[in-house]
Protein backbone atom coordinates (compact mmCIF):
# COMPACT_ATOMS: atom_id res chain seq x y z
CA UNK A 1 0.00 0.00 0.00
CA UNK A 2 0.85 3.78 -0.81
CA UNK A 3 3.06 4.81 2.42
CA UNK A 4 1.04 7.96 2.13
CA UNK A 5 -2.20 5.97 2.08
CA UNK A 6 -1.83 4.08 5.12
CA UNK A 7 -0.52 7.04 7.19
CA UNK A 8 -3.86 8.96 6.48
CA UNK A 9 -5.51 5.53 7.46
CA UNK A 10 -3.14 5.44 10.86
CA UNK A 11 -4.35 8.77 11.54
CA UNK A 12 -8.10 7.56 12.06
CA UNK A 13 -9.10 8.29 16.16
CA UNK A 14 -5.80 9.51 16.07
CA UNK A 15 -5.07 13.21 15.13
CA UNK A 16 -6.82 15.03 11.82
CA UNK A 17 -6.77 14.75 8.74
CA UNK A 18 -5.81 18.09 6.78
CA UNK A 19 -6.90 18.83 3.87
CA UNK A 20 -6.98 21.60 1.10
CA UNK A 21 -7.53 22.21 -2.54
CA UNK A 22 -5.15 23.26 -5.31
CA UNK A 23 -4.66 24.17 -9.02
CA UNK A 24 -1.15 25.18 -9.53
CA UNK A 25 2.09 24.88 -8.04
CA UNK A 26 2.33 27.85 -6.41
CA UNK A 27 -0.40 27.05 -3.85
CA UNK A 28 0.13 23.31 -3.61
CA UNK A 29 4.22 24.23 -2.60
CA UNK A 30 2.77 26.04 0.52
CA UNK A 31 -0.23 23.63 1.22
CA UNK A 32 2.31 20.64 1.02
CA UNK A 33 3.99 22.25 4.59
CA UNK A 34 0.91 22.00 5.90
CA UNK A 35 -1.49 19.41 4.44
CA UNK A 36 -1.76 15.39 4.89
CA UNK A 37 -3.63 16.08 1.21
CA UNK A 38 -4.52 17.98 -1.49
CA UNK A 39 -7.10 18.00 -3.61
CA UNK A 40 -7.01 19.04 -7.09
CA UNK A 41 -11.25 19.27 -7.26
CA UNK A 42 -13.40 19.69 -9.93
CA UNK A 43 -14.47 23.15 -8.11
CA UNK A 44 -12.03 24.82 -10.26
CA UNK A 45 -15.15 24.96 -12.30
CA UNK A 46 -16.50 28.03 -10.07
CA UNK A 47 -12.97 28.79 -8.84
CA UNK A 48 -11.08 29.62 -11.82
CA UNK A 49 -13.39 29.11 -15.00
CA UNK A 50 -16.19 31.19 -13.30
CA UNK A 51 -18.56 28.15 -14.33
CA UNK A 52 -22.09 27.60 -12.72
CA UNK A 53 -21.31 24.11 -11.89
CA UNK A 54 -18.79 21.59 -12.29
CA UNK A 55 -19.60 19.65 -15.50
CA UNK A 56 -17.86 21.42 -18.15
CA UNK A 57 -15.10 20.59 -16.44
CA UNK A 58 -12.51 17.85 -18.75
CA UNK A 59 -10.42 15.54 -17.88
CA UNK A 60 -7.60 17.38 -19.63
CA UNK A 61 -8.43 20.74 -17.85
CA UNK A 62 -7.75 17.96 -14.77
CA UNK A 63 -4.80 16.99 -16.00
CA UNK A 64 -3.19 20.25 -16.58
CA UNK A 65 -3.88 21.42 -13.29
CA UNK A 66 -2.54 18.26 -11.45
CA UNK A 67 0.82 18.49 -13.48
CA UNK A 68 1.28 22.35 -11.93
CA UNK A 69 0.02 20.77 -8.84
CA UNK A 70 2.33 18.01 -8.63
CA UNK A 71 5.45 20.13 -8.89
CA UNK A 72 4.45 21.40 -5.44
CA UNK A 73 3.63 18.47 -3.93
CA UNK A 74 6.43 16.97 -2.30
CA UNK A 75 4.95 15.07 1.10
CA UNK A 76 1.46 15.31 1.04
CA UNK A 77 -0.92 12.54 -0.94
CA UNK A 78 -1.81 13.96 -4.42
CA UNK A 79 -5.79 13.22 -4.54
CA UNK A 80 -7.40 14.08 -8.23
CA UNK A 81 -11.58 14.59 -8.43
CA UNK A 82 -12.63 12.16 -11.64
CA UNK A 83 -14.76 15.15 -13.74
CA UNK A 84 -18.23 14.64 -14.64
CA UNK A 85 -18.53 12.01 -17.87
CA UNK A 86 -15.35 10.72 -17.39
CA UNK A 87 -16.40 7.67 -14.84
CA UNK A 88 -20.50 6.75 -16.73
CA UNK A 89 -19.68 3.01 -16.71
CA UNK A 90 -16.73 0.90 -15.97
CA UNK A 91 -14.54 1.13 -19.17
CA UNK A 92 -14.43 4.87 -19.17
CA UNK A 93 -13.86 4.84 -15.13
CA UNK A 94 -10.94 2.73 -15.50
CA UNK A 95 -9.30 3.91 -18.86
CA UNK A 96 -9.99 7.37 -17.31
CA UNK A 97 -8.62 6.95 -13.85
CA UNK A 98 -5.57 5.26 -15.49
CA UNK A 99 -4.74 8.24 -17.83
CA UNK A 100 -4.84 10.09 -14.83
CA UNK A 101 -2.56 9.02 -12.46
CA UNK A 102 -0.05 7.90 -15.12
CA UNK A 103 0.07 10.75 -17.28
CA UNK A 104 0.31 13.14 -13.50
CA UNK A 105 1.94 10.88 -10.70
CA UNK A 106 -0.63 11.25 -8.94
CA UNK A 107 -1.68 8.92 -5.74
CA UNK A 108 -5.30 8.65 -5.94
CA UNK A 109 -8.47 9.33 -7.67
CA UNK A 110 -11.73 10.97 -5.73
CA UNK A 111 -15.40 9.41 -7.38
CA UNK A 112 -18.63 10.97 -6.36
CA UNK A 113 -21.12 9.03 -5.46
CA UNK A 114 -24.50 8.45 -7.73
CA UNK A 115 -25.31 5.09 -5.93
CA UNK A 116 -24.23 3.19 -8.84
CA UNK A 117 -20.53 3.44 -8.71
CA UNK A 118 -19.38 1.45 -6.37
CA UNK A 119 -18.21 -1.79 -8.43
CA UNK A 120 -15.99 1.36 -10.12
CA UNK A 121 -14.31 1.49 -6.75
CA UNK A 122 -13.75 -1.75 -6.42
CA UNK A 123 -12.40 -2.43 -9.27
CA UNK A 124 -10.02 0.60 -10.11
CA UNK A 125 -8.65 -0.26 -6.42
CA UNK A 126 -8.31 -3.60 -7.61
CA UNK A 127 -6.05 -2.33 -10.07
CA UNK A 128 -4.08 -0.28 -7.25
CA UNK A 129 -5.91 2.80 -7.93
CA UNK A 130 -6.38 4.01 -4.68
CA UNK A 131 -9.81 5.91 -4.87
CA UNK A 132 -12.03 8.68 -2.24
CA UNK A 133 -15.50 8.59 -2.13
CA UNK A 134 -17.34 11.93 -1.43
CA UNK A 135 -20.93 11.60 -0.52
CA UNK A 136 -23.73 13.90 0.83
CA UNK A 137 -23.84 17.30 -1.45
CA UNK A 138 -22.13 15.99 -4.65
CA UNK A 139 -22.25 18.63 -7.06
CA UNK A 140 -21.77 16.27 -10.17
CA UNK A 141 -24.74 14.67 -9.60
CA UNK A 142 -26.83 17.27 -7.87
CA UNK A 143 -28.41 20.71 -8.42
CA UNK A 144 -29.69 22.02 -5.43
CA UNK A 145 -27.02 23.12 -2.95
CA UNK A 146 -28.46 22.11 0.33
CA UNK A 147 -27.86 20.51 3.87
CA UNK A 148 -27.94 16.51 3.26
CA UNK A 149 -28.73 13.68 6.17
CA UNK A 150 -31.41 15.97 8.15
CA UNK A 151 -33.55 13.20 8.49
CA UNK A 152 -33.65 9.65 9.92
CA UNK A 153 -34.41 8.26 6.50
CA UNK A 154 -31.81 10.52 4.64
CA UNK A 155 -29.43 9.77 7.35
CA UNK A 156 -29.93 6.09 6.88
CA UNK A 157 -29.52 6.21 3.36
CA UNK A 158 -26.21 8.13 4.06
CA UNK A 159 -24.82 5.64 6.31
CA UNK A 160 -25.28 2.95 3.77
CA UNK A 161 -23.81 4.75 0.82
CA UNK A 162 -20.46 5.18 3.48
CA UNK A 163 -20.47 1.71 4.41
CA UNK A 164 -21.20 0.57 0.54
CA UNK A 165 -17.91 2.68 -0.44
CA UNK A 166 -15.81 1.38 2.42
CA UNK A 167 -16.85 -2.40 1.01
CA UNK A 168 -15.50 -1.22 -2.37
CA UNK A 169 -11.66 -0.56 -0.57
CA UNK A 170 -11.82 3.01 -0.73
CA UNK A 171 -9.68 4.73 1.30
CA UNK A 172 -11.03 7.50 2.63
CA UNK A 173 -14.40 9.45 2.17
CA UNK A 174 -15.79 12.91 2.14
CA UNK A 175 -18.92 13.69 3.69
CA UNK A 176 -20.11 17.45 2.33
CA UNK A 177 -22.68 19.51 3.78
CA UNK A 178 -24.38 16.73 6.21
CA UNK A 179 -25.50 17.56 9.46
CA UNK A 180 -23.16 17.06 12.85
CA UNK A 181 -25.58 13.90 13.57
CA UNK A 182 -25.09 12.19 10.91
CA UNK A 183 -21.62 12.65 10.26
CA UNK A 184 -20.79 11.62 13.69
CA UNK A 185 -22.88 8.67 13.20
CA UNK A 186 -21.16 7.98 9.34
CA UNK A 187 -17.48 8.74 10.93
CA UNK A 188 -17.95 6.48 14.31
CA UNK A 189 -19.11 3.24 12.07
CA UNK A 190 -16.84 3.40 9.30
CA UNK A 191 -13.19 2.39 9.57
CA UNK A 192 -11.53 4.50 7.09
CA UNK A 193 -11.24 8.32 7.98
CA UNK A 194 -13.91 10.98 7.03
CA UNK A 195 -12.68 14.62 5.50
CA UNK A 196 -15.16 16.38 6.20
CA UNK A 197 -16.66 19.92 4.39
CA UNK A 198 -19.49 22.16 5.67
CA UNK A 199 -19.87 18.92 7.93
CA UNK A 200 -19.06 19.32 11.69
CA UNK A 201 -15.81 18.50 13.29
CA UNK A 202 -16.96 14.71 14.32
CA UNK A 203 -15.29 13.91 10.86
CA UNK A 204 -11.50 12.63 10.85
CA UNK A 205 -10.49 15.32 9.28
CA UNK A 206 -11.16 18.74 7.21
CA UNK A 207 -11.40 19.93 3.91
CA UNK A 208 -11.96 23.56 2.47
CA UNK A 209 -11.26 24.97 -1.26
CA UNK A 210 -8.66 27.19 -0.67
CA UNK A 211 -9.79 30.07 -2.59
CA UNK A 212 -12.80 30.10 -0.10
CA UNK A 213 -10.86 30.23 2.71
CA UNK A 214 -8.00 32.66 1.56
CA UNK A 215 -10.90 35.25 1.00
CA UNK A 216 -11.03 35.66 -2.56
CA UNK A 217 -13.63 33.48 -4.40
CA UNK A 218 -16.50 34.98 -3.27
CA UNK A 219 -17.83 32.16 -2.29
CA UNK A 220 -18.71 32.26 1.62
CA UNK A 221 -21.54 29.93 2.89
CA UNK A 222 -21.50 29.50 6.74
CA UNK A 223 -19.32 26.65 6.84
CA UNK A 224 -16.09 28.19 5.35
CA UNK A 225 -14.09 30.29 7.46
CA UNK A 226 -12.07 33.08 6.06
CA UNK A 227 -8.99 32.63 7.25
CA UNK A 228 -7.23 35.74 5.12
CA UNK A 229 -8.81 38.36 3.04
CA UNK A 230 -6.31 38.06 -0.18
CA UNK A 231 -8.73 39.66 -2.08
CA UNK A 232 -7.90 42.80 0.04
CA UNK A 233 -4.42 42.29 0.18
CA UNK A 234 -4.04 41.92 -3.64
CA UNK A 235 -6.18 45.03 -3.94
CA UNK A 236 -3.61 46.86 -2.14
CA UNK A 237 -0.96 45.87 -4.02
CA UNK A 238 -2.28 46.38 -7.03
CA UNK A 239 -3.81 50.23 -6.21
CA UNK A 240 -0.17 50.72 -4.61
CA UNK A 241 1.63 49.29 -8.08
CA UNK A 242 -1.09 51.87 -10.61
CA UNK A 243 -0.44 54.91 -8.29
CA UNK A 244 3.60 54.36 -8.62
CA UNK A 245 3.27 53.48 -12.42
CA UNK A 246 1.09 56.66 -13.08
CA UNK A 247 3.86 58.67 -10.63
CA UNK A 248 6.98 57.67 -12.61
CA UNK A 249 7.82 55.30 -9.12
CA UNK A 250 8.39 52.51 -10.17
CA UNK A 251 10.03 51.15 -12.09
CA UNK A 252 12.83 53.01 -9.70
CA UNK A 253 16.33 52.94 -10.60
CA UNK A 254 16.76 50.03 -8.40
CA UNK A 255 14.45 48.07 -11.28
CA UNK A 256 16.77 49.40 -14.00
CA UNK A 257 18.55 46.68 -16.34
CA UNK A 258 21.33 48.68 -16.70
CA UNK A 259 24.53 46.11 -15.80
CA UNK A 260 24.39 42.27 -16.86
CA UNK A 261 22.71 41.00 -14.20
CA UNK A 262 18.91 39.73 -14.65
CA UNK A 263 18.20 39.46 -10.65
O1 LIG B 1 -14.01 19.86 -6.02
C1 LIG B 1 -13.71 20.05 -4.83
O2 LIG B 1 -13.01 21.01 -4.47
C2 LIG B 1 -14.22 19.09 -3.85
C3 LIG B 1 -14.11 19.47 -2.40
C4 LIG B 1 -15.10 20.51 -2.09
C5 LIG B 1 -14.24 18.31 -1.52
O3 LIG B 1 -14.73 18.09 -4.20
Amino acid sequence: MNIKIKKILLKKNKSKIISLTAYSKNIAEILDNHCDIVLVGDSMANVLYALKNTNKITLKNIIQHTLSVKQGIKKSLLVVDMPKGSYDNLKDALQNAKLIVRSTGCDAVKLENNKKNYKFIEVLVKKNIPVMGHIGYTPQFKNKFKIEGDTKKKAEQLLKEALLIEKAGAFSIVLECITPQTSRIISKTLKIPTIGIGSSSYCDGQILVTDDMLGISGFYPKFVKKYANLKRVIEKAVKKYSREVILNKFPSTKNFLNGTKLK
